[in-house]
């Protein structure tokens, strides 16, 4: 297929509409022009006719007439009855040479309009237009003759040739300027499909800012408007999109955080095992405790890793009662070979009769949270973690005699990826600055409070208040 580009094809019809129509009344112009003129000089002719018939056709009327006419190059002839020419007098009779029906008609009266002959009554080559008009005696009204009265169809002509003429420069000039309006006109309207195509690039590049001046009159202003609204929703799918990823990743990085600290439990005490380094009597605890530990792994993965619970961010607890210092000692066994390698001592300080209300395994995730930053923040130091009941709430405190925080950090350490000062970033278990978030998350989901008390260079404590709620209610 040829490609014609739109441009050409709007120029083309625009153009072709403006020369139809300047043909089309060119020619009428012309036609009109063109009766008009034969129509003048036929009534022209047929006055001086007229005034011949009602002058009585005299002699010396005849010559003057002729006289004054000859400048027009209007010939005056008469012929008798007969089709006889009477005036001008000649030697030889010439017949007028107009046929029998014509002759009928003037013999009834009738007078003849313009006819256009080639040759004149003496037989000489030239173009004539000529009236005949038929007079009659004025007694007994019988027919006596007809008047011819003739004049060179050339002047005729010649008038209908400068009317031509001066059309055609007309025409010509009108073509010029319709190739220019025509121009202009499929400019403005390729220009505006152009402006579509641009904001169509835009868009496909991913740039959905874009809006189209929309002025409400034609279909191109629909069509902006409706590429607008076209924009409008790909904007919001795409920030909807976004909002979903971040919303994953955030939800990956916090699973995968979750998960690194049991695994590397079970992983150092498979090592124990691996290389007998685990007391014999002790054995049958450590398996124990990787039990505990795998078969938190697996609720972990089976609540988290929900795709529809990811996209919707949803968290449900599974509130139980349970003790709280068999919980904080099962902790402690989890996380003291970390401990010892900072050289720190792990204390509990927590009657027996502690009890929480609580999503178990978020508990757990929350104290080992908070006592792994403790050893990580902390050089042969102590951590104690404190469980208490106040005033029928449950109260754990993380406690250590670490490097503590500095006030002007203090309310920053929530935030997710935050960590205090740079060069804490390499310190063994700190990685992502994501345990605190989390925390904090899950602090609220529970409906307790969590509060940070931080001396720099003296230690820090985090004071966990959770509400309590009997069994038996
Ligand atoms: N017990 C603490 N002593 C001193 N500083 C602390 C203590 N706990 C938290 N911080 C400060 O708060 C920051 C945020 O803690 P958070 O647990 O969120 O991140 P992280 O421990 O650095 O990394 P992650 O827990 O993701 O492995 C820490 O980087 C640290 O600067
Ligand atoms: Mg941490």
């Amino acid at each position: 297929m040829m490609k014609f580009k739109y441009f050409y094809q709007q120029m083309l019809a625009f153009f072709m509409v403006i020369m139809t129509m300047l043909i089309i009344m060119g020619f009428s112009f012309l036609q009109f022009s063109k009766n008009t003129t034969y129509n003048n000089t036929e009534e022209q002719l047929y006055g001086y006719a007229a005034a011949l018939v009602s002058g009585d056709l005299q002699k010396s009327q005849l010559d003057n007439g002729q006289l004054i006419l000859k400048n027009q190059e209007v010939t005056l002839t008469v012929f008798d009855n007969n089709d006889l020419m009477i005036y001008p007098e000649t030697v030889k009779n010439y017949a007028s040479g107009i046929s029998k029906e014509d002759f009928k008609k003037l013999e009834k009266g009738q007078r003849i309009s313009l006819k256009i002959r080639q040759t004149d009554f003496y037989g000489n080559d030239r173009q004539l237009a000529i009236v005949y008009l038929p007079f009659f005696t004025q007694d007994s009204n019988t027919f006596s003759g007809f008047v011819a009265v003739s004049s060179p169809i050339s002047g005729i002509e010649a008038t209908l040739t400068a009317l031509r003429n001066n059309l055609f420069a007309a025409f010509l000039f009108s073509s010029l300027g319709a190739v220019i309006l025509s121009l202009l006109f499929a400019k403005y309207q390729v220009n505006r499909i152009n402006r579509l195509r641009s904001a169509t690039h835009t868009v496909a590049e991913g740039n959905f800012d874009i809006h189209l001046k929309n002025n409400n009159k034609d279909e191109f202003d629909d069509l902006a408007g409706d590429f607008n609204l076209m924009a409008e929703s790909l904007k919001a799918s795409q920030k909807e999109i976004e909002h979903q990823e971040n919303r994953r990743r955030q939800f990956m990085a916090d699973v995968a955080h979750e998960m690194r600290t049991p695994l590397t439990t079970i992983n150092g005490l498979l090592e124990g095992l691996e290389y007998d380094m685990i007391p014999s009597n002790q054995k049958k605890r450590s398996i124990e405790l990787m039990h505990n530990e795998t078969r938190r792994l697996i609720r972990l993965v089976n609540e988290n890793l929900d795709y529809e619970k990811i996209r919707s961010n949803q968290i449900f607890l599974h509130k139980q009662h349970f003790n709280a210092k068999e919980t904080l000692e099962m902790v402690v066994e989890q996380l003291s070979l970390k401990a010892e390698s900072a050289k720190n001592v792990l204390k509990i300080d927590c009657p027996s009769d502690v009890e929480i209300y609580a999503d178990y395994d978020r508990f757990v995730q929350i104290i080992v949270n908070l006592t792994q930053n403790a050893i990580q923040f902390t050089q042969e130091g102590e951590i104690k973690l404190i469980g208490r009941m106040e005033d029928g709430r449950s109260m754990i405190k993380v406690e250590d005699t670490g490097i503590g925080i500095d006030t002007k950090e203090v309310q920053n350490i929530w935030e997710r990826y935050y960590k205090a000062d740079v060069s804490r970033k390499n310190t063994v278990y700190g990685e992502s600055g994501l345990g605190l978030a989390i925390v904090q998350q899950l602090v609220n989901l529970h409906g307790a409070t969590i509060s940070v008390d931080s001396i720099l260079g003296k230690g820090t404590i985090f004071t966990l208040i959770f509400p309590f709620e009997n069994k038996r209610k």
